[in-house]
């Protein structure tokens, strides 16, 4: 029988006086009362190493939530020969019995393990009891569901014509090797689907989580593993990139790299594979979400308060550091006067700080390399006040006792100024301001003045005004919004990736993600 057909996860609003608050709020103190050694998982075991790294709390950066063991050389080796060894009889197990475990996961997620990984989301990534609900718990459990659901369609897919004479038929084999998923820190949901998408094709997986989510990484870890997964299916490695990445793109068995990260990352990744190419025994398949310089466009004609409460969002939940999150914003000057009075009480709204106090909009940044990137961006906006730059509305920020950058709106009167054109991940948003009357040569400009084309909205009420950014824009955004933040793409109703510099657009969560790991064979049979 079919698997039921998956629905998207309630969001819980953890209202004060709710028990989901009182939860919360005591997994919270429970896990800032421990420090955690998170183990590497090799084979199913738990194996420490010589080498530990602090687990950092980004809004107070004196507390650390534990320490995490580093892979060496040795433990990538043995992570190599687990992958391998678990291959075979994870390949042979029926795609129900697979399904049933992930799908056992996410029932897991629904309870007893929400509060535990947004819990660890909200202290190891700073994000807001809000932010930690839509990724950890509902974004994760619906990657599991609907994957199971769309990998359930890809199977039962034979795209072959009928033949009375000759058996055709098409197996959805996995990949002839392991997968390396390498992971963000800025999803928790996308650092598990990383390595369980392929996973569920019957691949096996070594996961380098990325070295500043570790502690949710090590819940995740813990939560497939109660779910019944086998030892060796994922094995989850962190450590240095430096270590860890050369000898597993050089072995022989890579059947495909699953990346969320930087453009200059996964850059690098292909250029290791090229230089690969004559130790590999089949062409790895390398399947990477990169960077972005998400924008929003706004029509003389779009409708100031949505438009308001879209750049805010847009722009500086979660502190900017959505993937998808607004960076540059083209607004008309018949508009400005009005939105800029919005934007700037707004800002002044948006409380910044611990994440444990629920009524913050605003954590932390990650960590002092992007709170010393994001301050260096202010610093030099207010340099450039004059010369590309009219005004930097916000602009504070205090690293006295964890990464605070206060939400931040350079306003640029040169529409390739630095940070209108490049990647900043942080709660800064870059506004030009253009003459109301070119609209379209204004469309122009957002397509050729970046290199990325992840996510991007248009506001307008005038309904050609929007058909000709769907048009002008086509290739500018993987996924586009019309009058609606360009953020909180939802699986299974918006199939999230993109393309040009920000990656290969294979749609995280969807039929043409697991198309990639997977690698199909035609069998002809006469009798
Ligand atoms: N799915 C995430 C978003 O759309 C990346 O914000």
């Amino acid at each position: 029988a079919p698997i039921p057909v998956p629905a998207n996860e309630p969001v819980r609003d953890y209202a004060p006086g709710s028990p989901e608050r009182a939860r919360i709020e005591a997994e919270l103190d429970r896990q800032l009362g421990m420090k955690v050694e998170v183990p590497l998982v090799i084979g199913g075991e738990k194996v420490s190493t010589s080498t530990t790294r602090d687990m950092v709390m980004p809004h107070r950066h004196s507390h650390v939530t534990g320490v995490a063991h580093q892979a060496g050389e040795a433990e990538v080796a043995k992570a190599l020969a687990e992958a391998e060894r678990a291959r075979g009889p994870w390949a042979a197990m029926p795609f129900e019995d697979r399904a049933a475990i992930f799908l056992r996961a996410a029932r897991l997620l629904e309870d007893e393990f929400r509060d535990k990984l947004n819990a660890a989301t909200m202290l190891g990534q700073s994000k807001t009891v809000y932010q930690a609900e839509i990724d950890s718990a509902c974004e994760l459990i619906d990657f599991l569901r609907f994957n199971v659901h769309y990998l359930e369609g890809i199977y039962a897919n034979q795209p072959i014509s009928p033949s009375s004479a000759v058996w055709n038929r098409v197996e959805y084999r996995p990949l002839d090797g392991f997968v390396f998923a390498i992971t963000p820190f800025n999803f928790t949901a996308i650092a598990a689907n990383l390595p369980s998408a392929p996973a569920l094709c019957g691949n096996t997986v070594i996961w380098k989580p990325a070295s500043t989510a570790i502690l949710s990484g090590h819940y995740i870890m813990e939560l497939f593993e109660a779910a019944g997964l086998p030892p060796g299916v994922i094995n989850f490695l962190p450590g240095a990139s430096s270590v860890i990445g050369a000898p597993i793109m050089a072995d022989a068995r890579l059947g495909g790299v699953h990346f969320t990260g930087s453009t200059s990352t996964f850059k690098s990744l292909w250029r290791q594979a090229s230089a690969n190419l004559d130790n590999y025994r089949a062409y790895p398949r390398l399947v990477g979400e990169t960077g972005g310089k998400d924008f929003v466009v706004a029509h003389p004609s779009a409708e100031l308060e949505t438009l308001t409460v879209a750049l805010l969002r847009g722009a500086f939940e979660y502190q900017g550091q959505k993937c998808s999150a607004a960076s540059r914003a083209y607004i008309p000057d018949n508009l400005w006067p009005q939105l800029r009075e919005r934007l700037a009480d707004g800002l002044t709204e948006l409380g910044t700080g611990d994440v444990r106090d629920f009524s913050n909009f605003l954590g932390a940044v990650i960590d002092k390399h992007a709170f010393a990137d994001h301050k260096a961006a202010i610093d030099a906006a207010k340099a450039a006040i004059g010369s590309g730059v009219a005004e930097v509305i916000g602009g504070e920020y205090d690293d006295s006792v964890g990464y605070f950058v206060r939400p931040t709106i350079i306003v640029a009167t040169d529409p390739n100024y630095p940070s209108m054109v490049e990647e900043l991940f942080g709660p800064i948003l870059t506004i030009y301001v253009y003459p109301e009357a070119e609209f379209e040569q204004t469309l122009q400009l957002c397509d050729e003045s970046s290199p990325y084309a992840l996510t991007g909205a248009i506001f307008a009420e005038d309904r050609q005004a929007v058909v000709t950014a769907v048009e002008q824009l086509r290739f500018a955004a993987g996924n586009f919004y019309i009058n609606d933040k360009p953020t909180g793409a939802v699986v299974g109703q918006q199939p999230f990736g993109g393309g040009r510099a920000s990656g290969t657009n294979d749609k995280a969560g969807s039929m043409w993600n697991l198309i990639r790991w997977l690698s199909p064979r035609t069998i002809k049979e006469n009798f």
